[in-house]
């Protein structure tokens, strides 16, 4: 951990950054300048990644999409198992995180990892796959909703959807699901907001709505260099009905 790396990543998440261009655009201006030091301080930030892949490791033989991959520092949740993979592939939209998840692939000698530049809600694979993961990733895609719908269209049936995320609740959650107060509920989509990462109370009732849930855990994790902050996340693994799919 490097104060001096920490100072420049905090640096691009205050200072007010290009508002105009496309999503791509945004996302790579904001990118661009910390995507050395991002695998540190998000560790530190993201909380639930390694809990998310101890309770969904694709198997030997499946084919993983990780939507939204960035420098896919999740990769590394797996360890050596990730060689036994058939085919893994990296989908993100900013080229100076995926020039680090290729640095990343190359120093691996992982040859079964692809990595694409593009849009998650638009990429297909070529055949159904066994899992897909969202670490993070979408609460930065304003069209969530559409990666969540591809995911599960290039599933197989009985394929697993991971997500890890930022999230608050509905004011009146379903029953069984944390209920946030008055102040979690507005603040922390206006502290996130800043940085176009949108919190949204819709997405877990989504996941729910389109898989079989297998886990749903919500929790909140520390802020580096604010200890008395605690931001909500959830962590949801949810299964694709077996039952054929009429789209
Ligand atoms: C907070 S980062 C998380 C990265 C990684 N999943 C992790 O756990 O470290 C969010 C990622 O979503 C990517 N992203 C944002 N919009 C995207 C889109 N429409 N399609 C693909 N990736 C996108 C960003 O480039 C960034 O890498």
């Amino acid at each position: 951990m490097s104060f001096a790396a920490d100072l420049q990543t905090l640096w691009h998440l205050i200072t007010p950054r290009s508002r105009g261009g496309s999503h791509s655009e945004r996302i790579e201006t904001f990118y661009r300048g910390q995507a050395g030091g991002y695998d540190d301080f998000r560790r530190r930030l993201l909380h639930g990644r390694e809990r998310l892949f101890q309770a969904l490791p694709p198997a030997a033989g499946e084919v993983w999409v990780d939507l939204g991959a960035g420098t896919g520092a999740n990769l590394e949740c797996l360890g050596p198992a990730i060689s036994q993979l058939r085919k893994v592939y990296l989908v993100d939209i900013s080229p100076s995180l995926l020039h680090v998840a290729r640095g990343r692939v190359a120093d691996r000698a992982w040859t079964n990892v692809e990595i694409i530049e593009g849009d998650a809600a638009t990429f297909r694979p070529e055949a159904p796959v066994d899992v897909v993961t969202c670490a993070y990733s979408l609460t930065m895609i304003p069209n969530w909703f559409e990666v969540v719908d591809q995911a599960q269209r290039m599933l197989r049936p009985g394929g697993l959807f991971g997500v890890v995320d930022f999230f608050v609740s509905r004011k009146y959650p379903s029953p069984g699901n944390t209920r946030h107060g008055w102040f979690t509920r507005h603040f922390w989509p206006c502290w996130f907001g800043y940085d176009d990462v949108f919190l949204n109370p819709d997405h877990l009732p989504y996941l729910h709505q389109r898989f079989e849930p297998v886990i749903c855990e919500q929790r909140a994790g520390k802020i580096p260099y604010l200890p008395l902050l605690r931001a909500p996340y959830y962590c949801f693994v949810g299964r694709k009905s077996s039952t054929p799919n009429l789209e």
